[in-house]
């Protein structure tokens, strides 16, 4: 399989490069800069990436490129055209023109590979402290902006090329195009990397790797448990066992319905109905940490239990995708902040499960492909982000089977509207969220003393950042209308109206 490799040196931009790349169907790997890989042939070439160290400070990553070959294309992008400029005798220094945002380039060189069909002048998007403020001899610049001369260039007779610039930001008006001229004119990639391709090579690997052994799997109703089910159930069929627990936390019917949507699609699935259990113990929690800890605590041994009643079970599958590989691995810097919450779950200790993880290359909408190509149910394919902890978080304080189930009546209403108005595929994450404290109303003569249901709907693209959703005030109203009209224990409904930050998605 042809990858282009991305040497991580901390950016915040690195995913977005890697996502560039899939983006032409080429393959790509980020590994951190000082954790080069022997270079096989299949490796096409070489990106650096920037960085938020500068070449001049003496801890400044340096990698060690001496085992790649003479022949491999690279290309420095930000910290890593710095460091090629540097490394080769260039300066690289703090003028004090910190240049962030817009800028105007200029092509100087036409003809070179990397600028093929790009503008004369085109808007790039800028984020550097240093700048090269003199290249080595052998170096020639191909395109300046106004405060920068040295923008772009190319190492004269050898496969190099730097840039200043960020092509993988959207605000780089050819940046795709630039990116385009190296990865699939100057390393010459073939750029067959698709869903089906994917799919094919990773179903033969998985029939290798696991052979006649069982595996088994804990299915959560959310996109990616099920693509990893999918593929594994397409690579050896029955010897999967997928189980998927009812926490008695997930929403309204929904243990039912993608219970029988997975034996639909053919998956061998035991559904385990605990519900009574994580019920029973969150009685008289009220800490948000400490529930989660109670549900994780009971969804592993639930789920142990019934993974040591499969004989000779010797695979753990898990669902981990590919930001979550790189992020246990990454380089400190802007990139290393980024988090995310995972699902809870946890490795049967004493079964000595050896682990297989099917979508470890795939980001989010990579998963999603797949699944479309696989034949996943819609219905789970365009899923939002659902907790681990479920309902669990968002019944805020005790949680009880009758505020569960208030909870689940009007957040139903809510997502069923969301669907009806057609708003619900413009929403990233929408859910409602059951408030500890009780207020007056009136129904009828009768003045009532009741719950409030808070709305919350984002816009979001990893859930590190959000914005709550401008919906309709006529949305707002029927949806109002009919929580409060329909559910029992609650006269009162509010929209969450912060962004996070300062506020956080889930209200625990
Ligand atoms: P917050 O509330 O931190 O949520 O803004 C960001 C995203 O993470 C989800 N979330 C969780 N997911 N276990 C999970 O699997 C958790 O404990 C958990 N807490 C929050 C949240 O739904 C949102 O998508």
């Amino acid at each position: 399989m042809e990858r282009i490799l991305i040497l991580d040196f901390g950016s915040q931009y690195t995913m977005l490069i890697a996502r560039r790349i899939r983006e032409m169907n080429v393959y790509c790997d980020i590994v951190p800069f000082n954790k080069i890989p022997a270079i096989s042939p299949d490796v096409k070439g070489i990106v650096l990436s920037g960085s938020p160290s500068s070449v001049r400070a003496e801890n400044a990553p340096q990698p060690d490129l001496s085992g790649v070959p003479a022949s491999l294309p690279i290309l420095g992008i930000c910290y890593g055209a710095q460091w090629l400029a540097w490394k080769g005798g260039g300066v690289v220094a703090a003028t004090g023109g910190r240049e962030y945002g817009r800028a105007i380039l200029s092509v100087k060189d036409g003809q070179d590979p990397l600028m093929k069909e790009v503008a004369p002048e085109s808007q790039v998007w800028m984020s550097h402290g240093d700048t090269i403020t003199s290249l080595p001899e052998s170096y020639k610049v191909i395109a300046s902006t106004a405060q920068v001369d040295n923008a772009a260039f190319r190492i004269e007779g050898k496969p190099i090329w730097g840039i200043q610039f960020h092509a993988e930001v959207h605000h780089s008006e050819y940046g795709k195009q630039i990116l385009r001229n190296f990865v699939l004119g100057i390393c010459g990639c073939a750029g067959n990397w698709t869903p089906a391709s994917f799919i094919e090579s990773t179903v033969a690997s998985l029939k290798e790797q696991i052979g006649s052994d069982k595996v088994v799997l804990g299915l959560s109703g959310g996109v990616d448990s099920s693509v990893a089910a999918l593929l594994l159930h397409k690579a050896i069929g029955s010897q999967l066992h997928c189980i998927f627990v009812d926490s008695g936390l997930l929403r309204k019917d929904e243990f039912t319905t993608v219970l029988a949507s997975y034996k639909g699609m053919g998956l061998n699935v035991k559904g385990v109905d605990a519900s009574a259990r994580f019920l029973g113990n969150l009685a008289g929690i009220t800490d948000p940490e400490a529930k989660r800890k109670s549900i994780g605590k009971d969804f592993v041994e639930v789920f142990n239990a019934e993974a040591e009643k499969i004989e000779d079970v010797r695979w753990l599958a898990q669902g981990t995708i590919y930001p979550d590989v790189i992020e246990s691995s990454a380089v400190p810097g802007a990139s290393a902040t980024i988090k995310s919450h995972h699902n809870v779950g946890g490795l049967p200790k004493d079964m000595k499960l050896k682990i297989v993880e099917p979508l470890r290359l795939l980001f989010k909408d990579e998963v999603r492909r797949v699944g479309a190509a696989l034949g996943l149910d819609p219905e789970i394919l365009g899923r939002h982000p659902f907790p681990g902890p479920g309902l669990g978080i968002r019944v805020l304080g005790e949680v009880t089977a009758e505020k569960v189930a208030i909870l689940q009546e009007a957040d139903k209403i809510f997502i069923d509207a969301l669907k009806r108005w057609n708003l619900y595929d413009e929403v990233w994450q929408a859910g409602t969220i059951l408030l500890p404290i009780k207020s007056v109303g009136v129904m009828g003569d009768e003045r009532t003393y009741e719950y409030t249901i808070a709305l919350r709907a984002v816009t979001s693209v990893d859930g590190m950042t959000a914005d709550w959703v401008r919906l309709p005030y006529d949305f707002l109203s029927e949806v109002s209308d009919k929580i409060v009209r329909g559910v029992k224990g609650v006269n009162r409904v509010v929209y969450d109206i912060c962004s996070k930050p300062p506020a956080t998605i889930e209200w625990e």
